[in-house]
């Protein structure tokens, strides 16, 4: 097993191939109806999304255009991106099956406008523009955007919307709605406004703090003006050490580097400490960051990568888990998680290159080589995950660090499964003045874990993965990323914010009828109890609290957690059904 994902690994980077799978439309329609899928294919609750059409603006004009033709006509809409990266149907309109009235509106075509105010050091961007295209044009002349997510394959309208983040304490700090100046923003009007009217948010403006981060329900983003600096280049050494320091350590981490981050491989004892800083343009080196998770795989390594881990799985190999872990911790740290010091290769520490070609990777997206994608593209038997992440108030994070410790010190083995991901990434963001962003610094974790093909198959360690969600979600009360998460992550966020009701009132000014409201966004604005069915919690759909939850046929049953024992998680515990020993 280890000899061949290492080799699966090394084909990954040296066969040459030709020409690839980009990323389909996330919108497919017919002569009666669209649909909307996200990236993966599959929102976190399998559900589908309809739109009885869709219409495509090039312009600011087109799109009040749209929002106007809504308003008249009694519709519901939802700003739709060219990528739809976000896990839960954010984007979903409100479905009505009997009377389908929504209409999706795609910046898909609203995406050439970029103006670069050298003098005032910022830029104004169509709400539809990729990231990567806006950093190329910002470098290109000379400047910087200093924040912005680590993968790429996102629009501004989009990150804006989500509150999504890169990792920094200096400065504005590491989300990208920090260096927003100015947003534009098409919201619904009256008869004589021309049902649709425009609106420019500055930071004086009583609404801007609401439109900061507004999940895509106070209107249509047009327009954005983000703050910029003279172009720099940056330093990167990634130290691959032991984990005993972190809870000590993750202060400090963020104080001395600019754009700190650690990720931490738990079933491993393994640290990787990033020392990430800025130096002069005059420093040598032209290194990118062409992050190995972002790459353009040959289809067949993604899907070999995903039937071992359902091999795997289906036969409870924790064992099998933690040798793929071990070799793919192993290869990231040989080929440094992606860094190429002259573009192609890794020769060593420090890769020095410039901003724009270090902070953010997606090559995937772009690839040309025959039979590539991103690993997860849905057209592929590829991989297919979930994504927890939590947004911790620093001072909290410590204790949360060190009961993870005693979770993972129970059986190390047991957290092999997100270490065949990514670990646990720990990243910082600083307190934003925008309602739904946080309100203190903060530390963001992601982790990523196997999703099964069917949504009542129980997963290996689930109650380990479940333990650590309700532990950040509920011990500690960390708030969920908008973009990412399964529903439960959702539960009680409303009293997470102190500036929630002021986001609500702006949404009631902005929005009156709730032409941009939609089931999912209305779940988060005004909550809702998650309602309970036989096998809901495995995709966490619910917490468990009766043994039907969860999968009781597999040997699955509803108990407290570990270490959190308030927690209730679905663990494996009838032993006539564990299949430990067959391989
Ligand atoms: C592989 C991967 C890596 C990721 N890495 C990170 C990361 O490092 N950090 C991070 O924070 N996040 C990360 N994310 C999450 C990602 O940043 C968010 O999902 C982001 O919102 C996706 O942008 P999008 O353009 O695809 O927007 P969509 O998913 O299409 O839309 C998101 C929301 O914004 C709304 N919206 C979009 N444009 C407009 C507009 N013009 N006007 C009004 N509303 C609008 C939509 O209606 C929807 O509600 C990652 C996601 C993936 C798939
Ligand atoms: C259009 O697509 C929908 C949803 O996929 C499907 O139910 C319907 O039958 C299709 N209609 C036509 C005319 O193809
Ligand atoms: C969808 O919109 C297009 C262009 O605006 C139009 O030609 C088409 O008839 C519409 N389809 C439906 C089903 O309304
Ligand atoms: C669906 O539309 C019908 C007709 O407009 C309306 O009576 C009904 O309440 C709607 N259902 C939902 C769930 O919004
Ligand atoms: C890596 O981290 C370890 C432990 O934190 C430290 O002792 C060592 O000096 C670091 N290595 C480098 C190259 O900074
Ligand atoms: C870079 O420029 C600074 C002055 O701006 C100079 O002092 C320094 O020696 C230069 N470094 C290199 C490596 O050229």
């Amino acid at each position: 097993m280890s000899n061949s994902t290492y080799f699966i690994w090394w084909v990954l980077c040296i066969v040459p191939l030709i020409h690839s799978l980009t990323p389909q439309s996330p919108i497919q329609c017919n002569q009666t109806i669209c649909t909307l899928e996200n990236s993966y294919g599959t929102w976190n609750d399998r559900k589908t999304c309809y739109a009885l059409n869709v219409t495509y603006p090039t312009t600011e004009q087109q799109l009040r255009l749209a929002v106007a033709h809504v308003v008249q006509n009694n519709l519901k809409a939802k700003i739709v991106t060219k990528f739809s990266h976000t896990i839960p149907s954010l984007s979903c309109p409100k479905q009505n099956t009997t009377n389908n009235h929504a209409f999706f509106i795609s910046t898909e075509k609203y995406d050439s406008g970029i103006q670069i105010d050298a003098d005032n050091l910022a830029v104004t961007v169509d709400s539809g523009v990729r990231l990567g295209e806006l950093i190329d044009q910002v470098e290109k002349n000379g400047f910087s955007l200093v924040n912005v997510p680590y993968w790429e394959g996102v629009t501004i309208g989009g990150v804006v919307s989500s509150g999504a983040h890169g990792s920094s304490w200096w400065g504005k700090g590491g989300a990208f709605h920090e260096q927003v100046l100015e947003i534009t923003v098409v919201v619904p009007g009256s008869k004589s406004e021309g049902y649709a009217k425009i609106l420019r948010l500055d930071e004086h403006h009583p609404l801007f703090n609401a439109a900061k981060v507004s999940l895509g329900v106070l209107g249509a983003i047009s327009k954005v003006k983000l703050s910029i600096e003279h172009r720099f280049k940056r330093s990167i050494t990634f130290n691959f050490t032991d984990d005993t320091d972190i809870e000590n350590v993750y202060i400090e981490h963020a104080k001395k580097y600019e754009f700190a981050d650690i990720t931490w491989y738990a079933s491993r004892h393994t640290a990787v400490y990033r020392y990430d800083f800025r130096v002069p343009l005059n420093a040598s080196g032209d290194g990118v960051y062409d992050f190995i998770g972002f790459q353009a795989n040959s289809i067949l390594i993604p899907e070999s990568v995903r039937g071992a881990e359902k091999l795997l799985e289906n036969t409870g190999n924790s064992k099998g888990k933690c040798l793929t872990a071990s070799t793919t911790l192993a290869f990231k740290k040989l080929t440094a998680n992606g860094l190429k010091n002259n573009g192609q290769i890794f020769t060593g520490y420090p890769v020095i290159g410039y901003q724009g070609k270090m902070q953010t990777s997606g090559s995937c997206l772009y690839s040309s080589r025959v039979d590539t994608s991103c690993a997860w593209d849905p057209r592929i038997k590829g991989l297919f995950f979930y994504e927890s992440t939590a947004i911790f108030p620093a001072s909290k994070f410590g204790d949360f660090i060190k009961d993870v410790k005693k979770l993972r010190d129970i059986n190390p083995k047991n957290f092999c499964g997100i270490d065949n991901y990514n670990g646990i990434l720990i990243r910082y963001i600083k307190a934003s003045e925008a309602y739904l962003g946080p309100s203190e610094d903060s530390i963001v974790i992601d982790f990523n874990y196997y999703r099964a093909n069917d949504q009542f198959t129980p997963r290996l360690n689930q109650d380990v993965w479940e333990e650590l969600e309700q532990m950040a979600f509920f011990k500690y009360g960390a708030k969920p990323h908008w973009a990412k998460n399964r529903n439960l992550a959702f539960l009680g966020v409303q009293e997470k914010y102190p500036k929630f009701n002021a986001f609500i009132d702006a949404k009631k000014q902005m929005d009156p009828q709730n032409v941009f409201s939609g089931d999912w966004s209305d779940e988060i604005l005004y909550g809702k109890e998650l309602v309970k069915f036989d096998g809901c919690a495995l995709e966490g759909m619910c917490i468990c609290s009766e043994d039907r939850h969860c999968s009781p046929q597999k040997g699955y049953l509803c108990t407290h957690g570990l270490v959190y024992k308030e927690a209730r998680v679905c663990r494996l515990l009838s032993t006539s059904v564990s299949t430990d020993s067959l391989l």
